[in-house]
């Protein structure tokens, strides 16, 4: 399909087909499409300065630092270094915990430990400490071998930190809400409490990927702050661009750095990392996002849409579940909720499910893997309206019934 322009919470389609974002593209979108400020700043940016490798200041370089570390992070004394999106910024934040432990004489710390269910990008470290099971295949015998815990259940962490030893342990990570692999899967309460106590405890760096849930997307500044707890490191992308530029970022707390520069040890850059345009245009759309209050915003329509999401599926016999925090909202899909028996993979779903509601004119996005198969996710823009919810989701009501129907 060719797009040709965009507005708002809309697509427009060569032919001038409207197509709701309900996905924001892939939960990118937060301060809507097509803004003619943002064009602006773009292009005031680009007629003072090009491309400045990353090792100089920029203006804007400083001003998005400043921005992020005063008003996004858990405190202004973060260290803050952007690169060009999700993938390299998970791959950033595994390189600095690595380093930060062999700086302090441990270099025998060199795993990192993800989760049985996740998604950290789509690079050879990213899919490495991820488990997405589509998105690995083909790749595994090319993948260094990682430890996998739990999504859910905290004390199998402590066994294998055991099994492998805490002093092999470089680092954990996880997404607060697990998106890609899981459809807006939040863990129970206390999980991440214990979670962050364990990682303490024996020493391991606690790396909370926020590509998907960061800068107001749960209704809350950052996802960790939604799911009250403080990591060490912290892996971001999407959302900071509102998906007007390419960048991403990891930050981390003073003394995680701090040993590493006392160190002929550094964090090499990538050639594009925190581009001049780009910072210049996140600091556009963080300015937009705190000056509209869409973050409060988020999480207001994040209600509505659950309301709405909970009123249309609580007792839909393909839905087995209805779940996410703030406007990072999906739908576990199975054959037969009483007995929780997935489609056959064979079926591909969720992917069809998506498919018939393009046809009707609302992108939202597919989504699962493993035991979370088959599952849809809505991230709309944070400007979305009551109207726009009403739409996304009776079309997705249909699309979901069409494409079960044609299964039998
Ligand atoms: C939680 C999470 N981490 C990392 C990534 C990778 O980001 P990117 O596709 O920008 O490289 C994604 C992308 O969906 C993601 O959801």
């Amino acid at each position: 399909m060719l797009i040709t322009s965009s507005e708002g919470v809309w697509l427009e389609a060569a032919g001038g087909r409207r197509i709701l974002d309900a996905g924001g593209g892939a939960i990118v979108t937060n301060i809507g499409h097509g803004r003619p400020e943002i064009a602006e700043v773009a292009a005031h940016a680009l007629r003072r300065l090009d491309y400045v490798v990353p090792i100089f200041a920029t203006e804007s370089r400083v001003a998005l630092v400043n921005e992020v570390a005063d008003n996004w992070l858990p405190d202004p004394s973060w260290r803050c270094v952007f690169v060009s999106g999700g993938s390299e910024s998970v791959d950033a934040a595994i390189r600095v915990a690595q380093l930060h432990h062999v700086a302090c004489g441990r270099p025998e710390r060199h795993k990192v430990i993800g989760r049985d269910v996740s998604y950290h990008g789509a690079t050879i470290g990213a899919l490495a400490v991820g488990s997405h099971d589509r998105r690995r295949k083909g790749l595994e015998s090319a993948l260094p071998v990682m430890p996998k815990t739990s999504h859910y259940d905290p004390e199998q962490l402590e066994k294998v930190i055991e099994i492998e030893g805490p002093h092999t342990i470089s680092a954990f990570i996880g997404e607060p809400v697990i998106g890609a692999a899981a459809g807006a899967y939040v863990p129970p309460d206390g999980y991440w409490s214990q979670i962050s106590e364990i990682c303490a405890r024996h020493g391991i760096l606690l790396i909370a990927d926020e590509v998907m849930t960061g800068f107001g997307r749960l209704g809350s500044v950052m996802g960790h702050r939604a799911l009250d707890f403080t990591p060490d490191i912290i892996a971001a992308g999407k959302g900071l661009g509102g998906g007007y530029v390419p960048i991403g970022g990891v930050y981390t707390r003073a003394d995680v750095v701090e040993p590493i520069g006392a160190t002929d040890l550094a964090l090499m850059f990538y050639t594009f990392a925190g581009h001049d345009l780009s910072c210049a245009v996140a600091m556009k759309v963080l300015e937009i996002l705190r000056d509209e209050n869409l973050v409060e915003r988020a999480a207001q329509m994040g209600a509505v849409l659950r309301n709405r999401l909970d009123e249309e599926f609580r007792d839909h016999p393909n839905v087995e579940d209805i779940r996410g925090r703030g406007l990072l909202q999906g739908l576990g899909l199975v054959a037969d909720r009483d007995t929780g028996e997935p489609f056959p993979r064979s079926a591909a779903f969720a992917d069809n499910v998506t498919s018939a509601a393009l046809e009707d004119g609302v992108w939202v996005y597919p989504s699962g893997s493993g035991v979370f198969d088959d599952a849809i996710m809505f991230g709309p823009p944070f400007v979305v309206d009551e109207d726009h919810i009403d739409q996304m989701v009776t079309i997705a009501r249909k699309a979901i019934d069409v494409t079960a129907a044609n299964l039998t």
